[in-house]
This record gives structure tokens, C-alpha cells and sequence, in this order.
């Protein structure tokens, strides 16, 4: 058995990208288990720890690296980190999740925020309350990059506990260090037009609290409208 050649998506590659070689990995919420699996094929991590909340993925986990014949992958049933000790790895992958889910999990085991963990953070939604909680609770943001994959735009945090400045509301929508990336624009585009949904939506409600919450969100898209055409500038000719 064996043997089978394994791509992964765009979204898994540039997670895989950042992956130290050398490191000692554990994958978080590993569900197919293709990112572990990878890495050890390609030799970048040493060992890996594929771990799941749930039975069924866990077995979709070793399915896969028996089909591609990737060893050294050790397959854990636990929440989160609950059941991974610090000296076990020093790279943490928790993508997939939704971003208050991956908060969730980081603040359940403080240990991941010592400095000598490097976290590899995606989330698929929520972003924004992720980017918001990880200064709060010691994460200082390394990188920062977006990954296109079947249309969908998808941030991915490079985070080491250390300190950092609490997040700005436009840094926890638009990101703390992605400016330098190509897909940029495109993603403020879709902030915007997410806030000013939401915005419209409060603005119509009769509480006064959820009116001014309304103005709030429409003045942060006004900001980030504002930064997305400064950018477009810079990097479009002004187009
Ligand atoms: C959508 S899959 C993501 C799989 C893979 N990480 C990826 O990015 O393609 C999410 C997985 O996270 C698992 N999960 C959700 N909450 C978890 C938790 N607290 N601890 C461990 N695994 C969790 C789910 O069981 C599921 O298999």
C-alpha cells in the first residue's frame, strides 16, 4: 500500500510553506490529516502529532497516511491542546476553524504563548475576533499572508507569544501585516462590503445601542475604503 501522490489545495500548501523544516509538529483539529502527512512525505517536520476532537476524522487521518505511506505520525483524540505537553512540538497548525474556535483552543493552554512555540493560525471565519484577541493574550503577530483557494480568500497568522500593541478595529478586519500582499485589495473589498451589510442592517434596528453600533462598523469600512485606495495607488499606478 502506499506510495499514492499527494497535492495538497493552495489554502494547505502555504500553511505547509511555513512550516520550519526540522520542526516537531502538532495539527490541531487535523480532520484528513493531509498537512501532517505532507510534511513527513517531504521530510520538513522530524515528527508530527494529527490530532482531532472527534473519533471519525482522526480515522480519516490515518487512513491517509497509510494510503500515501507517510510515518512517524502519531494520531491523538483530544480538544485542542489538552492533550499535547509543550516539549511535544514546537509548531502549532490550528487552521480550519472558525477564528473565536481557534481562540478558544490557544487560551485553554496558555503554555502554546511561552515564545517557544511558533503557531500557525487560519481561520476560516471570524478573523477579526482572533486578530483581536491574540494581543490581548500574549500572541505577537510574526506574518501574515493570504492564500486564494477556489475563489475564497484565506488569512493565515504566523504568532509567538511576546507582546504587542492591542489590535486597531481596522487591523482586526484588515490584518496586521498584510499590505505588502497582492491579494490585499481584494480582501478589503470583501471587508468592506461585509461591514457595510452589517452596518445597513444595524442602522435599521430601533435600539439606539445597535444604531450607534451601526455608525461604528459604516466608519471602520469608510477607513478601510480609504486604505484600500491608498494601497490601489501605490501598487495599481492609481487606476
Ligand atoms: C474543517 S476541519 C479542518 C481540517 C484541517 N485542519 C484543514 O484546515 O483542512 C476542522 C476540524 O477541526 C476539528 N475540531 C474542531 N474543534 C476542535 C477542538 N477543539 N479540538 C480539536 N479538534 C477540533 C473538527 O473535528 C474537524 O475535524
Amino acid at each position: 500500500m502506499g506510495e499514492k501522490k499527494l497535492d495538497l489545495q493552495p489554502r494547505l500548501q502555504a500553511l505547509a510553506d511555513w512550516v520550519r523544516p526540522g520542526a516537531r509538529l502538532a495539527d490541531v483539529g487535523t480532520d484528513h490529516g493531509y498537512l501532517p502527512v505532507w510534511l513527513r512525505l517531504h521530510g520538513v517536520v522530524e515528527h508530527a502529532i494529527a490530532s482531532d476532537l472527534r473519533p471519525a476524522p482522526l480515522d480519516h487521518a490515518r487512513r491517509s497516511a497509510a494510503a500515501y505511506g507517510a510515518s512517524d505520525i502519531e494520531f491523538r483524540l483530544c480538544d485542542g491542546l489538552r492533550g499535547i505537553a509543550p516539549e511535544e512540538a514546537d509548531t502549532v497548525v490550528v487552521a480550519g476553524m472558525g477564528g473565536e474556535n481557534i481562540a478558544a483552543i490557544l487560551e485553554a493552554s496558555p503554555w502554546c504563548m511561552d515564545g517557544a512555540h511558533f503557531l500557525l493560525l487560519q481561520p476560516m471565519s471570524r478573523d477579526q475576533q482572533l486578530r483581536a484577541w491574540l494581543p490581548l493574550h500574549g500572541g505577537r503577530v510574526l506574518r501574515e499572508r493570504l492564500v486564494e483557494d477556489k475563489g475564497t480568500l484565506y488569512p493565515i497568522l504566523e504568532v509567538v507569544g511576546g507582546a504587542m500593541p492591542p489590535a486597531t478595529p481596522a487591523q482586526c478586519y484588515g490584518g496586521f501585516a498584510l499590505s505588502g500582499d497582492p491579494l490585499w485589495g481584494a480582501y478589503l473589498e470583501e471587508r468592506i462590503t461585509k461591514l457595510r451589510r452589517a452596518a445597513e442592517g444595524l442602522r435599521r434596528s430601533s435600539s439606539e445601542e445597535e444604531q450607534l453600533r451601526g455608525a461604528e462598523l459604516e466608519k471602520l469600512a469608510e477607513e478601510l475604503c480609504v486604505r484600500k485606495g491608498e494601497w490601489e495607488h501605490a501598487n495599481c499606478g492609481g487606476d
